[in-house]
């Protein structure tokens, strides 16, 4: 072992802060997803609704990236991003992702399996208008995923859309920029446990409906 100085392998917390029971779930995989959201947010957490989401190319290699939640109901989960970025190509190729919010602080984490679809221009449009100026200006400068040649270079961007929005009152989004929403298959919630016995309940989508099932941790 040779991690001098991070000292890996003996990091290690005592989970034992709460339990997950299938009587504590809330009825629905959405409002449970809302609630931990909620209860991460009250607990100080920045970005409780981060999720490190994970695409695959057709030929199997994965990647992932933290993205933020923008909506969550009973079709799906949404984020918003650019439509030319490495993610949304693998979007395109493949139509299925995972997410996982990792909520280390309380000792949670919940994870999404499914399958993907554009979000409607309207929702596109909806969610776009809540964004500070500076996010869309942002959003109009940065060609997601490319290399570019220095930081230079996206400032001198920043600058033309700004000049070219500057007279706008509102800035229309990219054609290249919106949502995507994720049709859960899966969705799991984990709770840590003493002695690595931790609880894990999922709820799986079948024919006639929605099932919940524990997992061996
Ligand atoms: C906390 C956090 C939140 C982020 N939220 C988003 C987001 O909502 N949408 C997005 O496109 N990128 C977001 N990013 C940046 C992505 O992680 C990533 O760098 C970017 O989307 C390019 O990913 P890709 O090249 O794999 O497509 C976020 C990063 C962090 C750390």
């Amino acid at each position: 072992m040779t991690s001098t100085g991070a000292e890996l392998p003996g990091m290690r917390e005592d989970y034992r802060s709460a339990s997950l029971d299938a009587a504590d779930l809330a009825e629905t995989w959405h409002a449970q997803l809302l609630a931990w959201i909620a209860d991460a947010r009250a607990a100080g957490l920045p970005d409780a609704n981060a999720m490190v989401l994970a695409t695959a190319d057709d030929e199997g290699r994965v990647t992932t990236r933290t993205v933020l939640a923008k909506d969550v109901d009973e079709h799906g989960v949404t984020f918003f991003t650019n439509y030319t970025s490495e993610k949304s190509h693998q979007l395109r190729q493949t139509r299925r992702c995972s997410v996982t919010f990792p909520w280390l602080a309380l000792q949670r984490q919940a994870t999404v399996i499914g399958t993907v679809e554009l979000v409607s221009r309207e929702d596109t449009l909806a969610y776009w208008r809540t964004r500070p100026r500076g996010s869309q200006l942002g959003a109009w400068a940065s060609p997601q995923s490319a290399v570019v040649r220095d930081r230079g270079t996206l400032d001198d961007q920043l600058a033309t859309v700004t000049e070219r929005f500057s007279g706008d009152e509102e800035i229309p989004p990219p054609p290249h920029w919106g949502g995507w929403r994720i049709t859960p298959t899966h969705v799991e919630f984990w709770q840590g446990r003493p002695d690595r016995l931790h609880d894990r309940l999922r709820f799986r989508r079948t024919d006639p409906g929605w099932v919940v099932e524990r997992l061996a941790p």
